[in-house]
């Protein structure tokens, strides 16, 4: 088993493990005393998993209700997240319960934000069952839905009690999702930990999970608010997050930031800011997922598309750069740059 703490506005440990659902609520009762729970799940987890979570939370004293949403992005929204708090207030659950969100980015995204919101706050477990939400979204507490103006409009920074990542779940994820989990698995890469190159050619993948939560760990503990270090971890999101708007979400974000994330180096390695090995290395991990290199949207269109986005402060935004293969920067630009930026990367 391994495991990594998390020392945030709350410490949590991520517990990394091959089969270890079926002892998730043996882990969860070794620091919560039996209370109620709800587990919410979407409509692809819920038939492979949530009678294995279920079954181990109620053997471990646990009083479990279920909510199960329709899998995917459209459901990452007010509408949703209004029927989960419907759900919770109709147990009802008070202060002394919890959420547990098994799931992909999107179940723990919106119930975070239930959580985060419900009775003004209560705790909420990660169970992540994509590579995504193993190495990204179930650690650092952000939690959100979407608006129909943008992804990831509202929200709140609510960190988790604990997160149990098993593995063994990976197996049944699509094709596509596990290469779109890989961006992100390659983007710690690119930023300060090249070992991971390393790990996703000859590594288990539990190594592989275990190096980027220990990445992003790091700088969630620097900088939990996101003013700052964190802000390395949108690494190919600026116009990642672009090409995944103006594709009406037809690209997944991990797909998107890939995208992005070559661009933004072949634009670093123009400039002679960063070697060109360094964007082979990022080639040829990306091709190895057959995730996209680049898109087929004009600069001026992505740059417009990628200054809505909420992360631009006044008249500057902060771009991530890489350097070379494991160290990257944030660099700040005005924001009429960023078209002659996007086109120098094509
Ligand atoms: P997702 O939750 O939609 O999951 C992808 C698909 O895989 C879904 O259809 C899901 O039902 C299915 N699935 C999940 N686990 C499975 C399994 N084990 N076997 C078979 N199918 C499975 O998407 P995602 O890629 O996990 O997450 C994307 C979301 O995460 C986006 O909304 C993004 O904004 C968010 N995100 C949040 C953060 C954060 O810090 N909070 C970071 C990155 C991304
Ligand atoms: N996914 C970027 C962050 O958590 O800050």
């Amino acid at each position: 088993m391994k495991k990594v703490t998390v020392k945030a506005s709350q410490s949590y440990e991520v517990i990394i493990e091959k089969g270890i659902l079926s002892r998730a609520g043996e882990l969860i009762a070794e620091s919560f005393k039996p209370c109620g729970i709800m587990l919410i799940t979407d409509s692809n987890v819920s038939p492979l998993y949530a009678d294995k979570a279920k079954r181990s939370l109620e053997q471990n004293g646990f009083k479990v209700s279920t909510f199960v949403f329709p899998a995917g992005e459209e459901s990452k929204n007010s509408d949703t997240l209004v029927k989960i708090w419907s759900a919770l207030a109709s147990v009802p659950l008070t202060r002394s319960d919890m959420i547990v969100a098994l799931g992909g980015g999107v179940v723990g995204d919106v119930s975070g934000f239930a959580a985060a919101t419900f009775l003004r706050g209560i705790k909420y477990i990660q169970i992540p069952t994509t590579l995504l939400a193993m190495v990204d979204s179930s650690v650092g507490g952000k939690t959100a839905i979407d608006l129909p103006e943008g992804k990831n409009l509202c929200g709140a920074f609510c960190q988790p009690s604990l997160v149990i990542c098993d593995t063994d779940t990976l197996n049944t994820l699509p094709k596509r999702e596990f290469s779109c989990g890989m961006a992100e698995v390659i983007k710690y890469g690119m930023i300060d930990r090249p070992i991971i190159f390393d790990l996703i050619k000859n590594g288990d993948i539990d190594d592989t999970v275990f190096e980027c939560v220990s990445a992003k760990r790091d700088k969630v503990e620097e900088d939990e608010f996101d003013t700052g270090v964190r802000q390395l971890l949108n690494l190919g999101h600026t116009v990642g997050h672009a090409i995944e708007r103006l594709a009406n979400f037809s690209l997944s974000h991990g797909e998107a930031v890939a995208a992005g994330m070559a661009i933004i180096t072949r634009y670093a390695v123009k400039e002679g800011l960063c070697p060109k090995e360094a964007e082979n290395k990022l080639i040829e991990a990306l091709n190895s997922f057959d995730l996209p290199i680049n898109t087929e949207r004009e600069p001026a269109e992505l740059a417009k598309a990628a200054l809505n986005d909420k992360k631009r402060r006044g008249n500057s935004i902060t771009l991530v750069v890489p350097m070379g293969i494991g160290k990257s920067e944030l660099i700040k630009k005005h924001p009429d740059e960023l078209e002659e930026i996007i086109r120098l990367g094509y």
